[in-house]
């Protein structure tokens, strides 16, 4: 493939999910804005749960996915911001001090007490992914979320620090680098997730954010603004899938397809004459069958899993500090009725996420699948914004001089 020079900064992001890997290209406007230009799927049965298990399977996957991608966009991507997710993630607050330099807080401050509060014991085999802040002191005076330019001697940071399994992640890099891409970052994939789909008020007021893929479902909570508390569920859309293969006996090929096309995950919302055509386990003709069947069956796993839900918000003792309740995003939320069925299971209110705040091919990142991808790319611009507006100057730059170069020679090729 040839590939074009781009006319600015280019973004890219990868998901490792358990069912299919996604990788998105995109490009960021002078004005900052992200616009999504390439988006590429491939099926994976490399990963579980978030974890890789399979190289040879995985690195398979991406290149088909970033091909897909890159003739999309146009481009060819070198390296990729990267999501991470899995029952190795483990998060846990901490709390560090300093002493504030010249009596009056600056960012150098900041940088010193957010690595003080790092300075905790994390064991050899595991690495430090995050320090999210969760908020800072002043001479003992507590609440403030920006201290720079406050005036005190000592300093304090309380926050939110999470780690994962450095086994894992050598794995998850080893596909990545077989699959010729360099590691750009590393990030949370809930965390990712949660700036394409929660606003600043729904942080600010309490959330809990729950991302269902195939395999598990994975919780990222936010409490005044910042996060809080993090946790994994596993179980996801693969397990509806595998039920209704079950209990309606047909293959999961067909079991995937009436669970998106006819699944509801309230049984009372269907209407009691519908029937549907399930197709036959080893060679046996289609059946017709009542379409209630096929929601009684999802019904009963969206029960379970919203209620493991709710038991993992008591257990966290968050609950009272959700104003704005739980979010459900990922491919699985999307099943038909789900948000009803949340809303008889919980006691706090609860609605379905998409994923929103960038621009360009907006069609190809409409549902939950894409939340990771597109969160990757919000957070990476938030990571790299100078250096990313600079490299677009420097292009416009170097393209307005590619211009003027061309106008002169086109001059004086007129005169001679
Ligand atoms: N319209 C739909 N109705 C119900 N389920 C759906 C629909 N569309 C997709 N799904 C389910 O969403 C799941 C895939 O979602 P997603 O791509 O977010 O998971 P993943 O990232 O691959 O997995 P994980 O996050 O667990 O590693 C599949 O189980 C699929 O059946
Ligand atoms: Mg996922």
């Amino acid at each position: 493939m040839s590939s074009q020079k781009p006319k600015a900064p280019v973004l890219a992001g990868l998901d490792l999910g358990s069912t299919t890997v996604k990788f998105i290209i995109s490009t960021v406007s002078p004005d900052g804005k992200i616009e999504v230009s390439g988006m590429g799927r491939a099926p994976n049965m490399g990963v579980k749960q978030g974890v890789v298990v399979n190289i040879e399977a995985t690195t398979e996957s991406i290149r088909k996915a970033k091909e897909e991608a890159e003739l999309m966009a146009g481009v060819q991507v070198q390296d990729v911001w990267v999501g991470v997710a899995g029952p190795h993630i483990k998060s846990f607050d901490s709390k560090g001090m300093v002493a504030i330099k010249n009596n009056e807080v600056t960012q150098a401050d900041i940088e010193r007490v957010l690595e003080a509060a790092k300075a905790v014991a994390v064991p050899g085999d595991r690495r430090v992914l995050h320090v999210l802040p969760r908020e800072y002191k002043v001479d003992g005076q507590d609440g403030i979320t920006d201290p720079i330019g406050m005036s005190g001697v000592r300093l304090e940071a309380s926050v939110h620090i999470v780690t994962a399994a450095q086994a894992a992640l050598n794995n998850t890099l080893k596909c990545i680098h077989r699959a010729g891409l360099k590691v750009a970052g590393m990030v949370l994939d809930t965390l990712a997730t949660s700036h394409a789909i929660l606003s600043e008020d729904e942080k600010n007021l309490g959330v809990c954010l729950a991302d269902m893929g195939g395999g598990s479902t994975d919780l990222l909570y936010f409490v005044n603004g910042s996060v809080a508390h993090t946790s994994v569920i596993p179980v996801g859309g693969s397990h509806f899938t595998h039920d209704v293969a079950v209990g309606l006996r047909t293959p999961q090929v067909s079991a995937e397809e009436l669970k998106r096309k006819y699944g509801c995950a309230m049984a009372s919302m269907v209407n009691e004459t519908e029937t549907i055509e399930a197709e036959g386990v080893g060679g046996r003709k289609a059946r017709a069958i009542p379409r209630k069947d096929l929601a009684d069956v999802l019904e009963a796993r969206a029960e379970e899993v919203l209620n493991l839900v709710a038991n993992d918000v008591r257990l966290s003792g968050l609950m009272p500090l959700l104003g704005s309740g739980i979010v459900l995003t990922g491919g699985g939320s999307q099943l038909d009725g789900l948000v009803e069925m949340g809303e008889f299971v919980f006691d706090i209110p609860v609605r379905r996420g998409a994923p929103g705040r960038v621009g360009g091919l907006t069609d190809v990142i409409k549902t939950g699948e894409s939340a990771v991808v597109v969160g990757l790319l919000l957070h990476a611009f938030n990571e790299r914004k100078d250096q990313l507006l600079n490299e677009g100057m420097q292009i416009h730059l170097g393209e307005s001089l590619d211009g003027i170069a061309r106008k002169v020679k086109d001059f004086f090729g007129n005169m001679f």
